[in-house]
């Protein structure tokens, strides 16, 4: 601990010369199936309470837009699979951009358009078809309206695009995909946007719970794996999912574009076939990711030690309105009213070394995780730098035989049991399912 006493003056000098390598960031997911919610404005100072400075919508309701005005907070905006043949067409676009998007900037820090949700697990054929005309459309509206430089198209995907997704070295798409992929990458390379995925751990371990370590889903202390071909070892399974879409990226000759993960998280409660499902679980699990991406003392993946950490949590609120189990209503930090669904677990106060502050008062304190609103403000001077990692293993136990062992059974049964989706794979097809429900029911 001591060596980080000089670590917040020397971010600070990188921060005004622009140099920083790894900004310690957190993005939510501001979905709105609901009809209990509270206002936009109050969804603002929600946000800001956990620290995050990105925000993520699935649509571009204009309340919102207008809510996250001159708050600095980065704002993705989406449009729906129901809007790809409209934008397809170079006009609409432009239209659409001139008529949602515009009226907001730059008050509203609006950076990207992600169009498109998992589009490529649907196999839906003309769905598919229409996902890159669409991207490029928008773009092209964008370069002509003089706003590429600050807002990047790109789309989300699935998990269940890949094929394979252990171990992490071996990560490869479905080959079926890799035709229409391919442009998509290339096209998002070309104008760089980032690859966004959906990651769930949650579903790997719900689907397999007497197989897959529950603290290694939940970044609890584990002995974790280790990859038998890279000899990387890994504690968590976001970080081998992580990985794996860069193999695959890698593999397609796009070792270069960046991953973010635009939705992850895990319920507070589920069914009683929803093993995993409950508020100890997601505590753990929404904890220790936010604490994670907020340090810089672990950067990336350990494929990618030096790129940052990007990730999106799903969601802001329990929305009541979504179908499925108990659990797909049940994944946000907060209740409708506003308080919290769990405490985070963690301390924003408890290493007073690791928060660089500059404003009069004393700074946010809070050991749930969350800042109460009324100092939440105060967030903007603030950057919590390197909090304790000790729930992280040391790596050299990566030559632990017991986790080598493990991650070799995986691999073998990855490899052994054709037609059986890994144990590994966090995306269900059910859930893509939900999804389309979710986007054909759209908005504005
Ligand atoms: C889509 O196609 C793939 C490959 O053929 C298949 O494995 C998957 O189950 C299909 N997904 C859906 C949602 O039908
Ligand atoms: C804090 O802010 C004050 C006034 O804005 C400034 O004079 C001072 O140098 C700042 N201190 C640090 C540690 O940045």
């Amino acid at each position: 601990m001591e060596d980080h006493s000089t670590f917040p003056r020397f971010l600070i000098i990188l921060f005004i010369t622009g140099v920083a390598r790894s900004v310690a960031s957190i993005g939510i997911n501001y979905g709105q199936i609901a009809n209990n919610l509270p206002s936009s404005d109050d969804a603002v100072e929600l946000v800001k309470s956990i620290g995050a400075t990105k925000v993520k919508l699935y649509d571009a309701d204009p309340n919102v837009l207008k809510a996250f005005a001159n708050t600095g907070v980065e704002v993705m905006v989406g449009l729906g699979n129901e809007y790809l043949t409209k934008m397809k067409d170079p006009k609409q676009a432009q239209a659409w951009i001139k008529a949602n998007l515009q009226p907001y900037l730059p008050a509203t820090k609006i950076t990207s358009i992600f169009v498109g949700n998992e589009v490529l697990t649907f196999n839906d054929t003309s769905l598919t078809s229409n996902l890159l005309p669409a991207m490029q459309s928008v773009h092209t509206a964008l370069v002509n309206q003089g706003l590429d430089k600050q807002i990047t198209v790109t789309t989300t995907h699935s998990l269940a695009v890949l094929e394979t997704s252990y171990p992490p070295s071996a990560g490869a798409f479905r080959p079926d995909l890799a035709p229409c992929l391919g442009p998509i990458l290339s096209f998002q390379a070309k104008t760089g946007s980032p690859f966004l995925i959906n990651a769930y751990p949650y579903f790997a371990y719900k689907a397999n719970p007497k197989q897959v370590p529950l603290e290694f889903v939940l970044f609890q202390p584990n002995q974790g794996m280790v990859d038998p071909s890279s000899n990387l070892h890994y504690d968590n399974m976001l970080f081998a999912q992580i990985d794996a879409v860069y193999s695959a990226l890698e593999s397609l000759g796009y070792a270069k574009l960046p991953v973010h993960i635009s939705e992850t998280g895990w319920p507070s409660k589920g069914d009683q076939d929803e093993a995993g499902a409950n508020l100890e679980n997601a505590k753990k699990y929404n904890g220790n990711l936010i604490k994670m991406a907020m340090s810089t003392s672990k950067k990336g993946t350990p494929c990618r030690p030096n790129s940052d950490f990007n990730i999106y949590v799903f969601a802001l609120f329990n929305e009541n309105m979504k179908p499925g189990p108990t659990s797909e209503r049940n994944y946000g930090l907060f209740k409708p009213d506003g308080t919290p669904a769990y405490p985070l677990g963690f301390s924003l106060a408890s290493a007073p070394n690791d928060i660089v502050h500059n404003n009069t008062g004393t700074p946010p304190t809070s050991s749930t995780g969350y800042l109460s609103i009324s100092s939440a403000s105060s967030l903007e001077r603030c950057r919590l730098l390197g909090p304790s990692l000790s729930f992280l293993l040391p790596l050299n136990q990566k030559k632990d035989t017991g986790a080598r062992q493990w991650g070799e059974e995986q691999w073998q049964n990855e490899k052994g049991v054709k037609g059986v989706p890994s144990s590994l794979h966090a995306m269900s097809l059910y859930w893509s399912r939900k999804e389309k429900w979710l986007w054909s029911s759209g908005t504005s």
